[in-house]
C-alpha cells in the first residue's frame, strides 16, 4: 500500500499584526521579537473560528486533489483550541464541507499535533480501512495567549492547515487512474514520541471544576511556558527524532531536499540545521509572517510550498513538529 498526500490546503486570517503594531499596546519591540525569533508579523483571528478556519483549508486541499468531500472517509483536525469542547473542530468541519461519509475527531498534541494525525491516518490507510483522509493542523491561539505577558504573546498566530492523503494499491485499478503512481512511494517512515514529565513547561490549564465544592470558581488560564526549557527541548529532541526517523526510511540527511520543520523560532530550525550538518537553506520558513501557528504550522508551511512549485514528484522530504505534552513527531515522505 502507497499512502501519499495528493492535495494541501491553507487559510490565515485576514488581520495581520505586525512587531510595530504589538509595540504599540505593550512594552516590547520589533528589534526584541525579530531578533530573539525570526517573528515579523502574524495573522489574528477576529470573526474566523476554528472549524471555519479548518474548513477552509480543506476545501482547498480537496480543490487541489480534485476530490470531492463525499469521497473523504475520514478527517482528523490537530488542534488544542477547537470552538468548543464538544462536538470536535473535525465533526464541525465535517458538516461545513459536507463530508458525510467520514468518521471525525481531533488531537491533542499542541504543536505536534498535525504530524500525530497524520501518522494516525496513515495507521488507519495503510491497514485498508479507509483510503481517504482529510488532515488538518487548525489554531486560534490568540484566544488563550494572556495579552498582558509579552514572554508568550508576541510568539504565537492563528490558522489552519490541511493535507488530503490517499492510500492506494499497488497495482490496482484505482491506483492505475493516477499516472504518477508507481513513480512515487508516498509517506516512507514515521517517528514519534512523548514526555508527560516535562509537559508543564509548556502548559494551558484546562476548565475547572466550579461545582458547589469549589468556593472560588472560574480562574482564567492562558498559554504559561518556560521558553528557555522548550528551547533546550526542541534543539535536542528534533534532531535526533530526525536521525531516527531517517534510519527507519533508510535514508541520510543529504537524500532531502527540504526539512519542513514546526515554525516556532528561526533560532531552533538554525540549531537543528548546524546539529544535522545540513544547508540551512534546505529548511523553509514561513514563521517571518505567520508566527508560531502550533499544529497549523507544519501543513500552512507544506501548502505555501506546494503552491509556490518547490515540491517536485520525488522529492524526499522530512517533516517534524515538536511541543506542549511534550510531544514531537517526524515523518519522511517522497513527494
Ligand atoms: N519584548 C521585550 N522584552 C521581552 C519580551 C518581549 N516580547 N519578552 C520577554 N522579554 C524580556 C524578559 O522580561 C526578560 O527581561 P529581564 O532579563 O529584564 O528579566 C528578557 O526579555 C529575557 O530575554 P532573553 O533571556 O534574551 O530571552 P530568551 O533568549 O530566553 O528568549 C524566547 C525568549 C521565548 C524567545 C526563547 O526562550 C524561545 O524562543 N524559547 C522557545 C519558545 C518556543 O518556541 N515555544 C513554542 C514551542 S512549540
Amino acid at each position: 500500500m502507497i499512502t501519499r498526500i495528493i492535495g494541501t490546503g491553507s487559510y490565515l486570517p485576514e488581520h495581520i499584526i505586525t512587531n510595530d503594531d504589538l509595540a504599540q499596546i505593550m512594552d516590547t519591540s520589533d528589534e526584541w521579537i525579530a531578533s530573539r525569533t525570526g517573528i515579523r508579523k502574524r495573522h489574528l483571528a477576529k470573526e474566523e473560528t476554528t472549524a471555519f478556519m479548518a474548513s477552509e483549508a480543506a476545501r482547498k486541499a480537496l480543490e487541489d486533489a480534485g476530490i470531492g468531500a463525499d469521497k473523504v472517509d475520514m478527517i482528523i483536525v490537530g488542534t488544542i483550541t477547537g470552538d468548543y469542547i464538544t462536538p470536535s473542530a473535525a465533526c464541525q468541519v465535517q458538516d461545513k464541507l459536507g463530508a458525510v461519509n467520514a468518521v471525525a475527531f481531533d488531537i491533542n498534541a499542541a504543536c505536534a499535533g498535525f504530524m500525530y494525525a497524520l501518522h494516525t491516518a496513515y495507521a488507519y490507510l495503510q491497514t485498508g480501512i479507509y483510503k481517504t483522509a482529510l488532515v488538518l493542523g487548525a489554531e486560534n491561539l490568540s484566544k488563550i495567549m494572556d495579552w498582558t505577558d509579552r514572554s508568550t504573546c508576541v510568539l504565537f498566530g492563528d490558522g489552519a492547515g490541511a493535507a488530503l492523503v490517499q492510500a492506494f494499491e499497488e497495482g490496482s485499478q484505482w491506483a492505475s487512474e493516477d499516472e504518477t503512481m508507481g513513480k512515487t512511494r508516498g509517506l516512507l517512515a514515521f517517528e514519534q514520541g512523548s514526555d508527560g514529565a516535562k509537559g508543564m513547561v509548556l502548559n494551558c490549564r484546562g476548565r475547572q471544576n466550579n461545582n458547589p465544592l469549589i468556593e472560588n470558581p472560574f480562574v482564567p488560564s492562558y498559554v504559561s511556558m518556560d521558553g528557555q526549557e522548550v528551547y533546550k527541548f526542541a534543539v535536542s529532541t528534533v534532531p535526533a527524532s530526525i536521525h531516527r526517523v531517517l534510519e527507519k526510511a533508510g535514508i541520510g540527511v543529504e537524500d532531502i531536499k527540504y526539512f519542513v520543520l514546526h515554525q516556532a523560532n528561526l533560532r531552533i530550525i538554525q540549531s537543528v540545521a548546524k546539529r544535522l550538518k545540513a544547508d540551512v537553506d534546505k529548511f523553509p520558513v514561513s514563521l517571518d509572517h505567520c508566527g508560531n501557528i502550533s499544529a497549523a504550522s507544519v501543513p500552512v508551511l507544506l501548502d505555501e510550498m506546494n503552491r509556490k512549485g518547490m515540491l517536485k514528484q520525488g522529492d524526499k522530504i522530512v517533516m517534524s513538529g515538536f511541543g506542549g505534552g511534550l510531544t514531537w513527531a517526524s515523518a519522511v515522505i517522497e513527494w
